[in-house]
């Protein structure tokens, strides 16, 4: 039987293995910290030492898990941990379901990310055979399954290897046992893993980089079907097909700080990355021109093309498919990855071309969507990703990669990757146009100086003219809903404004077609109802001048994006927020990138006026990795 679940899945997982006298607890404890944006309704560590395993773990926030059970607290004896922060979906937020969870000797601890489809046949099976389960969880399957090996005489890295075969699905594993303090074992199938290692001292395990950024930059990345035997201070590998065979890895020097994945002074990671918004968009202007060659080429040479995300990314994608489709004369289907495979079903045809958009690169209704076509049309179909994360999964499936130069992003809400997304598509656009010829080098050069000034207009806008939107926060409290309407390309800026505001400040407002919104919308307007306009001088304005009088006509309370030169709508507005850009056609291909950031603002001041955390909002986890 196929387990099926319709929840998110995402944790972090960290392990810790040394030869040195240092604090095990305390630094699992930290690691798991820096990856409580994969999930954060309960957590767990499990401590070796005194031939026994030792685990402290209960249901919701480290922090508040932490000063009742003191999670760092185990003696220095102890030279190897495993971690875990979870994201509930087999079973609620419990202690019992609450990771690392063990074996019926206690002797086995293993924490998990990832799901196991099988699970409920594996545990039918362990059941019948006298093992006792704890917990409603996937997870707890491995730990039993690894004993029944050992309990046949085989070796413990044989049984998990064995282990794990049974298992199908996706998971990030992470085992150790009770009698062998010499080692961790980490297993990886869909799910990041990475080892990071202190040669000769100490090896680290973890989902993410930052996890053990504080203590090393030296860093093997885990593929699918590979494990990690972690010993103190090194580490070898094998892949779990064809155990027998010894496995080099490349072991990559981390160039960025930890101060990058750290707020850094900020009272939240959401506002530290809105104000890293120049500076990631400044790297993004260094993506090597060859680059961007080989995509301009590519799309100039498909037949078809298709632009595929989810949420943010699928805004990005929205406002990069407009700018791209100016200059290359095709259109560019934008489907939701999660809609990919029934959108397209046969219609999908040779030579296409895809470009998948996608901070993370994990998100599973994006990989499922790039599975299937690939599976379809095996060779005779172009993957283009552009993403944020170097060896994602993503990033295996394509033709041609694009990595964005946003850094980690650990807010939950996605901000400064959504300006470096659109920047990057709108760059491709730039090298379609000089390879088409349609522009002559004098206004590629005025498309491409008006690129270069975002980071600089971000930075001024964010300066000195940012003093107005909590007061507009504050005017808006008493209103539960409202519109971001816009048109043309700014129908994704109000989008992905919207998404911003539901997303971390729980209001429900919709971005629309401010065109569209008159097909119906237009009667929840009533005296007062507060609508926010995005007006770039483009082509789009006079007819968005209409509209805005049509909503301010019917009692709406209008508040507009606009440039510092606005004079139309501003007249019209109650409110205006003030872009400090230039009112010309080079510059109102940017206003994606430079409207964004007073809106990710107000949705970041509207989160504390209701007293919630911007990092952490309800129901969402920074990666969907299950459908
Ligand atoms: C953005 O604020 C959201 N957290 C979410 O919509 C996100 O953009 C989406 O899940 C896609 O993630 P990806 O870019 O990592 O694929």
């Amino acid at each position: 039987m196929i387990y099926q679940t319709g929840y998110l899945r995402m944790c972090g997982i960290f392990g810790i293995i040394t030869n040195q006298d240092i604090p095990i607890g305390q630094i699992a404890l930290e690691g798991i910290k820096r990856l409580e944006y994969r999930g954060y309704d309960s957590c767990g560590i499990v401590a070796q030492y005194d031939s026994q395993l030792f685990i402290k773990k209960d249901a919701g926030k480290i922090d508040e898990i932490n000063e009742r059970l003191k999670l760092f607290d185990f003696p220095l004896e102890s030279k190897l941990a495993l971690a875990h922060t979870r994201w509930a979906t087999h079973g609620p937020p419990t202690k019992v379901n609450s990771h690392p969870h063990l074996d019926c000797s206690r002797k086995i601890a293993v924490i998990h990310n990832g799901i196991l489809e099988n699970f409920l046949e594996l545990k039918e099976q362990l059941e019948l055979e006298g093992h006792k389960f704890l917990s409603d969880t996937d997870t707890e399957v491995i730990p039993h399954l690894i004993e029944r090996y050992i309990r046949q005489g085989i070796d413990f890295t044989q049984a998990v290897i064995k282990a794990i075969n049974k298992c199908v699905g996706a998971y990030g594993v992470v085992i150790c046992h009770a009698d062998h303090p010499d080692m961790i074992i980490a297993v990886r199938k869909e799910s990041p893993l990475v080892i990071g290692i202190e040669e000769g001292k100490t090896t680290y395990c973890a989902s993410d980089i930052p996890a053990f950024l504080p203590y090393t930059r030296m860093c093997y990345i885990l593929e699918d079907n590979e494990m990690a035997i972690l010993k103190a201070g090194s580490v070898k590998f094998l892949n779990i097909t064809n155990p027998d065979e010894p496995l080099e890895k490349e072991l990559n020097k981390i160039e960025w700080s930890i101060d990058a994945a750290e707020k850094g002074g900020y009272k939240h990671f959401m506002l530290k990355e809105i104000y890293e918004e120049p500076l990631a968009l400044r790297q993004t202007m260094k993506i090597p021109r060859s680059k961007l060659q080989t995509f301009a080429k590519i799309l100039w040479s498909a037949k078809n093309i298709y632009i595929t995300a989810a949420g943010t990314s699928f805004y990005a994608s929205l406002a990069g498919k407009h700018i791209v489709t100016k200059f290359l004369g095709k259109y560019i289907h934008a489907i939701e990855c999660s809609e990919f495979q029934i959108e397209l079903g046969d219609a999908l045809q040779e030579d296409s071309v895809i470009i998948c958009v996608s901070q993370s690169g994990e998100t599973i209704d994006l990989i499922e969507a790039v599975r299937w076509a690939k599976e379809k049309l095996k060779k005779k179909i172009t993957l283009l990703c552009i993403t944020n994360v170097v060896g994602s999964s993503l990033t295996r499936y394509s033709d041609e990669t694009i990595v964005t130069q946003a850094g980690p992003e650990i807010g939950v809400a996605a901000t400064k990757t959504y300006c470096t997304q659109v920047l990057t598509l709108a760059l491709i656009a730039l090298e379609i146009a000089r390879y088409r010829k349609v522009l002559n080098e004098q206004e590629i050069n005025n498309y491409y100086e008006a690129l270069k000034s975002t980071p600089d207009i971000i930075e001024d806008y964010l300066k000195n003219k940012v003093s107005n939107i909590k007061d507009i926060v504050n005017n808006l409290d008493k209103s539960s809903n409202f519109f971001y309407l816009a048109r043309g390309i700014s129908i994704a800026t109000a989008k992905e404004g919207g998404l911003k505001l539901k997303e971390v400040a729980c209001r429900f407002i919709e971005g629309y077609s401010a065109a569209h919104a008159k097909h119906g919308p237009i009667s929840l307007v009533r005296e007062g109802f507060p609508i926010i306009f995005i007006a770039p001088p483009d082509e789009t304005y006079q007819r968005l001048v209409g509209n805005v009088m049509e909503f301010k006509a019917r009692g709406g309370k209008i508040i507009s994006v606009v440039v510092d030169s606005d004079k139309i709508i501003t007249n019209l507005s109650d409110r205006t927020i003030r872009i400090p850009q230039p009112a010309n056609k080079y510059y109102n291909i940017i206003s994606p990138i430079t409207f964004i950031p007073a809106l990710q603002l107000l949705s970041y001041y509207a989160a504390l006026k209701n007293n919630l955390d911007p990092d952490q909002p309800r129901n969402l986890a920074k990666t969907v990795t299950v459908h």
